[in-house]
């Protein structure tokens, strides 16, 4: 039987990377879930892959009346009890050269996305005894680079946010938990994003590796290992808690 059989679970940003990755194991380990995603293509395209139980809806995690209806959607499915706020973006700049516009947009989907998800899931997830929320922050989220500062500051913000979450829910007695994941670089598309902002992507991509020390940059699936463990009843002890999974980058 599979860790998640019988249980609903909804993935923001589910259509790339790290999300995709999570939405494809959920489904091998027996979840219905729910994917959301801007990228309505990709989306699709892998909903289509994986068949029945996997849904995917256009969703823009800033949107709140959008939040409603994906909830709606996984509520309707029966046992819902995963969220995982996974969507993100990275846009390069240090507090000289970063636009007002790109720290609002940064906060929009790394932060208010986080928010919006945590209050809609509680909300449902009170009502049916309980669940798992995984917040996925970042190692930039606990140690500050210069030319990061939308996205330090919005991932430290989801930090702060999951221990207030955690304990909001602790207090009310709902049997919802909720962490964050830090992980370190891990290799998916957002790297290309972020190596295309910068004149030496192949150097940057080289001084990626030598940050972590243990000597090279994560998979997909050091990161999805460590959220089913949190979605699972192994974790029922685990809640307001940062887990560091950077090979050592934030040491
Ligand atoms: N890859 C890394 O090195 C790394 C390291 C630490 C943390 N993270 C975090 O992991 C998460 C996933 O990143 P990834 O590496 O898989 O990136 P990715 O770019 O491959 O995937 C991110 C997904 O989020 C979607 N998205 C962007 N804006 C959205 C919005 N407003 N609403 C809904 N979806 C939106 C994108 O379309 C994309 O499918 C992000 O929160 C990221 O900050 C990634």
């Amino acid at each position: 039987m599979g860790k998640l059989e019988g249980r609903t679970a909804v993935v923001t940003g589910g259509a790339s990377g790290l999300g995709a990755a999570m939405v494809t194991r959920f489904v091998e380990e027996g979840a219905r879930v729910v994917a959301t995603d801007i990228d309505r293509e990709r989306g699709e395209v892998l909903a289509a892959e994986l068949g029945a139980n996997c849904t995917f809806i256009e969703h823009d995690v800033a949107d709140e009346e959008g939040w409603a209806r994906v909830i709606a959607t996984a509520s309707g499915f029966g046992n819902f009890d995963v969220l995982v706020n996974n969507a993100g973006i990275t846009i390069m700049g240090s507090i000289e050269s970063l636009t007002l516009a790109d720290w609002q947009k940064t906060m929009d989907v790394d932060l208010v996305g986080v928010f919006l998800g945590c209050k809609y899931a509680v909300a449902a997830m009170k009502e049916t005894g309980g669940g798992s929320i995984v917040n996925i922050s970042s190692a930039a989220g606990l140690r500050a680079s210069a030319d990061l500062t939308a996205y330090n500051t919005a991932k430290a913000a989801v930090t702060m946010l999951t221990q207030s979450v955690a304990l909001h829910c602790g207090r009310a007695g709902y049997g919802i938990r909720c962490n964050s994941v830090h992980p370190g670089v891990i290799r998916t598309p957002i790297l290309d994003k972020v190596m295309a902002q910068v004149e030496d992507g192949e150097g940057m991509m080289a001084g990626f590796v030598a940050q972590h020390p243990i000597g090279h940059i994560g998979e997909t699936d050091d990161i999805v290992n460590v959220v089913l463990y949190l979605t699972s009843p192994e974790a029922r002890f685990a809640t307001g808690a940062p887990f560091i999974v950077d090979g050592g980058l934030s040491l």
